[in-house]
């Protein structure tokens, strides 16, 4: 069995000018946007306190994104608030102006005109765009990289939009949506990764997953728990890990929890990047197989890796056995403990988590981590089955794929 990689985040560090992205007013005038949506409540924060004991840990706690505006994944609160942004900013409103009832009122719609979204996408992201498009009556237009299910499609284009499987990976499907936007007329390329020049929309979009971390710092706080110890993100080209990130340390500017980064170990481009440690970013390419679809990135987010390298404490690369093991776990906890239907790329943190803690091939990341009786641990369940046919083949059927 392929083993768990990791490194300590030992890079240099930079002026850490990109923290200020995640700044806690920005965050809140996302949570405030969410909140204006009619589809809008609170996710759940599962706390699994049988799991957190045989575990070996005091507090585990999974915020469960399956529940997210009926969409089954967190995604949609970036793109969302990123579509809202650019709206207001053309409009010359600032985006507190523009609630959900605003945003999609025939007036507004006038003011605006009419305008294409484009994006590439594995799936969730892409179904966040065409879901907002929708909403705002907006076209969309969305590629999706070779390997992508049907399921996938399929609701994509239930909401409207415009939407393709290429021949090509998720990195060249970003370019090549960029090019449409590009030559199309009020074209507009939302894409949830950053590059050299490409840098507003997705700062937008890292404010909008700020959301989840929000809520999930409250909702701690409801359960007396007034900070976590550890935090456990998922990444693909590292959007959220690095508002999740963000988020923290600017909460917690004093004690932070120490954020451990996993990734699918066919695509774990930051962890090179760590494992390298001179800070410069590193690309992973090629056809990155693997069942944890949402984390099949290999360019990382410009913006995020600078916030990354200077406040992640470890970087991990988890073989797809870890997700598939999350899965189950998440999905037959501890009796007692609440399940949690968690997809491929919600459940590699949590599986990791649990390998740290049982085996002892990961003693030695267990001590560095300082995991124990006395940690309080936060995971993020990004997506729930959002392929349906792979979720019960895995968990009902016992396949690693
Ligand atoms: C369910 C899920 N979790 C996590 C991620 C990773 O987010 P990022 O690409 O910002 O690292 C994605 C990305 O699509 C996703 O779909």
């Amino acid at each position: 069995m392929e083993t768990i990689k990791w490194a300590v985040n030992h890079m240099p560090k930079t002026e850490d000018s990109q923290l200020k992205v995640m700044a806690l007013d920005e965050v809140e005038k996302a949570r405030a946007f969410h909140e204006s949506f009619p589809q809008y409540s609170i996710t759940p924060l599962v706390k699994l306190d049988k799991m957190a004991g045989r575990l070996g840990l005091k507090e585990v706690y999974v915020k469960d994104e399956s529940y997210r505006f009926g969409l089954n994944a967190f995604k949609v609160l970036g793109g969302s608030f990123a579509m809202a942004r650019y709206i207001a900013q053309q409009v010359g409103k600032d985006v507190s102006e523009l609630p959900y009832n605003v945003l999609t009122s025939d007036e507004l719609r006038k003011t605006f005109g009419q305008a294409t979204f484009f994006t590439a996408t594995d799936g969730n992201h892409g179904r966040g765009v065409a879901w907002a498009a929708n909403k705002l009556g907006q076209k969309c237009v969305v590629l999706m990289p070779k390997g992508t299910t049907q399921t996938r499609l399929n609701n994509i284009l239930a909401e409207g939009a415009q939407a393709t499987i290429e021949e090509y990976n998720y990195d060249e499907c970003v370019r090549m949506a960029n090019d449409l936007a590009n030559k199309t007329e009020h074209g507009i390329m939302v894409q949830d990764t950053a590059w050299d020049g490409y840098e507003e929309i997705p700062a937008w979009i890292m404010q909008g997953y700020g959301t989840m971390a929000s809520e999930a710092n409250e909702q701690l706080d409801d359960f007396g728990c007034e900070r976590p110890t550890h935090v456990f993100i998922q990444a693909g080209v590292g959007s959220l890990a690095g508002a999740v990130q963000g988020y923290f340390a600017n909460r917690y500017p004093e004690n932070p929890p120490k954020v451990i980064v996993v990734e699918a170990e066919a695509a774990a481009c930051l962890y090179k990047g760590a494992a390298l440690g001179t800070g410069e970013l590193q690309i992973v390419d090629g056809d990155m197989v693997t069942i944890m679809a949402g984390l099949a990135c290999g360019e990382p987010n410009t913006i995020s890796w600078d916030i990354l390298k200077n406040h992640v404490d470890s970087f991990v690369a988890a073989p797809d056995w870890v997700a598939a093991r999350g899965m189950r776990m998440l999905a037959a906890p501890v009796k007692g403990d609440s399940p949690v239907t968690s997809g491929e790329s919600g459940a590699a943190p949590f599986g990791a988590l649990s390998c740290i803690m049982c085996m002892d091939e990961y003693k030695e990341l267990r001590e560095h981590l300082g995991l124990d009786e006395s940690s309080k641990v936060l995971l993020f369940s990004t997506e729930g089955d959002t392929d349906p046919e792979r979720y019960e083949s895995i968990v009902w059927g016992g396949n690693s794929r």
